[in-house]
């Protein structure tokens, strides 16, 4: 890649792992297991290209209104993940931090998404957020709901300070796949001044190069932040 100016922190919605499926005669939880594996890849190269911080929505909390059974599928994802991935991480020197209510999730599952942040919590390379049963106007009620509890009237920081993203710079660019120009209740306050990608590549198709075409197209952009 030619001299580029670097975003800090890339967001991914790693849409079309369905549609993807479907075009391949494939059942949608084959889509999603390819997906898993695209995630790898990408957010891989993302830190490999000196990128410090990868957030990817991973499940929606509307996400879980869908059939038993692809809810069923995610769940088994999660499960290998977070469950058999943390020595990859470690190796990977990436540190693990799931935003999201995960209280809703199977009981092992959640033990071990608290297993993988704790066992990732000295790792230093870069920081992948994943969102699991996460809706940014769920975040922002909560965030508002806490700033009542503490009696506070804040200011912008400090009501950054009580969205589940608190302490995490905004991103600098969102990349959506799948074609659809929509940010689908992901990171709505954190997006403010986010530069936005979209891809008609479907998320399992998504390249490492597609991912630098995105981050040359970004450098490329003027960012004046509401000033001239
Ligand atoms: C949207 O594609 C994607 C999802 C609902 C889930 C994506 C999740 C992963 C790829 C990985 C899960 C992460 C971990 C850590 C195990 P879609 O199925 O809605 O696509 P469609 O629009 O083609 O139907």
């Amino acid at each position: 890649m030619r001299r580029i100016k670097l975003p800090g922190h890339i967001a991914f919605i790693m849409d079309g792992n369905g549609r993807w499926a479907k075009r391949r005669l494939r059942p949608r939880g084959y889509g999603h297991k390819m997906g898993v594996q695209n995630m790898f890849k990408v957010c891989g190269h993302a830190f490999e290209l000196g990128i410090r911080i990868v957030t990817v929505f991973a499940l929606s909390t509307e996400n879980l209104a869908r059939p038993k059974e692809e809810v069923e599928e995610l769940f088994e994802l999660f499960r290998t993940f977070f469950g058999k991935k943390r020595e990859k991480m470690q190796e990977m020197d990436v540190k693990i931090n799931v935003i999201g209510d995960i209280s809703v999730l199977p009981a092992d599952i959640q033990q071990s998404i608290l297993q993988m942040m704790e066992e990732t919590a000295h790792c230093t390379r870069g920081l992948l957020n994943i969102c699991v049963n996460y809706g940014a106007r769920q975040e922002i009620v909560r965030a508002v709901n806490l700033a009542v509890a503490y009696g506070r009237f804040v200011d912008e920081a400090g009501f950054s300070s009580f969205l589940l993203t608190g302490g995490i710079p905004d991103p600098d660019l969102i990349i959506r796949t799948g074609g659809e120009l929509r940010l689908s209740n992901f990171l709505l306050y954190q997006a403010a001044y986010s530069e936005l990608y979209f891809s008609n590549k479907m998320w399992p198709e998504f390249s490492k190069r597609d991912l630098e075409r995105a981050i040359e197209n970004y450098s490329a952009r003027d960012r004046r932040f509401g000033k001239v």
